[in-house]
């Protein structure tokens, strides 16, 4: 055979072991056979094209190149070929559109939480929480709410059974600090002494969370809501500092100017109190309730009400939240309907 012809029978029996080899292991010995560094077929050939005539060796060398080159490319191909997952007939048709990924998202409500606290960092005003199981002291006594006040109740509050083992063990309860009955907050109100008891003034807070009340539900008013509660304590806090915060607050929330509607009321923790309203239709809504801190709630904490004074107010994130998109019935919010979240 001359030596084209041997090169040619080379190539040839090395592509078709390369195509035969059924696995990675077979084709990792068929490389060695034909391709392998210290032995195989191709040194073995090229030792050939060392020897051939001075005249042919271009040819040759030529042709021997071609074959190195096709069976190298060859074994790569074959190499990824084995490595790729086997498609199991009729188990995947990985040419069908995928399923879309359905991502969650914030509930509207927290949207709205969200949106409220950073307005109100904005003004300067930090984040506290407190817990939603109380004591008497934090949600009416130091709130100047005292034990023969009608808001006390039972029929309005949602006293918990548990209270006579927060009595036996206070520090199994997560809020009891006097150790009587304990009840679910039914007011944020409640942090405002948890903030003043452990930090002088100036204060400046908001503090947003769920409270509970006996209600009858209907569609602006249901047993579990959310409150944004606020609070400052300054020397010389003033009436108009609140109505100015409030209504920068809802301008910036519901992203046009507003015009707010005081009236006046009565909370035993706020004197002079008012009712905080806002345009609704034709009318007004009411969002909640401030005032100036009462002397009585500053003397409780130890603040001296005559170097200090607050103000404070709590308004209703569910109300605010409605308002901005239009929506009418609060029930909306917590049926988790999704057809209704995720418009939001
Ligand atoms: N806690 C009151 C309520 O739930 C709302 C409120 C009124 C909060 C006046 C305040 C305030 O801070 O000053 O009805």
């Amino acid at each position: 055979m001359d030596m084209i012809g041997e090169i040619v029978a080379f190539e040839e029996s090395a592509l078709a072991a390369i195509a035969a080899a059924p696995d990675a292991k077979a084709l990792e010995d068929v490389r060695i056979k034909f391709a392998g560094r210290k032995q195989g077929g191709l040194r073995d050939v090229q030792a050939l094209v060392g020897k051939a005539d001075p005249a042919e060796r271009p040819a040759v060398g030529k042709r021997f190149n071609e074959a190195k080159t096709k069976v190298e490319s060859a074994l790569e191909a074959r190499q990824k070929e084995l490595a790729r997952p086997k498609a199991v007939a009729g188990a995947l048709d990985i040419t069908l559109p995928g399923t879309p990924l359905r991502l969650g998202k914030k509930h509207p409500l927290v949207q709205t939480m969200d949106e409220l606290k950073d307005i109100m960092g904005r003004f300067g005003f930090s984040v506290a929480e407190g817990p939603e199981i109380e004591d008497e002291w934090h949600n009416f006594e130091a709130l100047n709410i005292p034990e023969d006040h009608p808001a006390r109740d039972p029929l309005d509050n949602f006293y918990l059974a548990a209270a006579s083992v927060a009595a036996a063990n206070p520090g199994g309860a997560r809020s009891s600090g006097s150790g009587g009955p304990v009840l679910l907050r039914t007011q944020t109100s409640t942090v405002q002494i948890r903030v003043m008891e452990k930090q002088r003034p100036p204060v400046r807070v908001v503090s947003l969370g769920r409270v509970f009340r006996p209600d009858t539900i209907d569609a602006s008013h249901s047993c579990v809501f959310n409150q944004m509660e606020g609070l400052m304590v300054d020397r010389g806090v003033t009436m108009a500092q609140l109505k100015t915060v409030i209504r920068m607050l809802f301008s910036s929330y519901l992203e046009h100017d507003v015009s707010i509607r005081f009236r006046p009321s009565f909370f035993p923790f706020t004197e002079p109190s008012v009712e905080v309203d806002i345009p609704w239709g034709d009318d007004w809504m009411e969002i909640g309730g401030a005032g100036m801190v009462d002397p009585h709630v500053l003397s409780a904490v130890g603040y001296d009400p005559d170097e200090y004074t607050g103000f404070a107010f709590g308004l209703g994130v569910e109300r605010l939240c409605m308002k901005r998109h239009g929506i009418t019935d609060i029930r909306r919010f917590y049926e988790n309907d999704v057809r209704f979240l995720r418009q939001f």
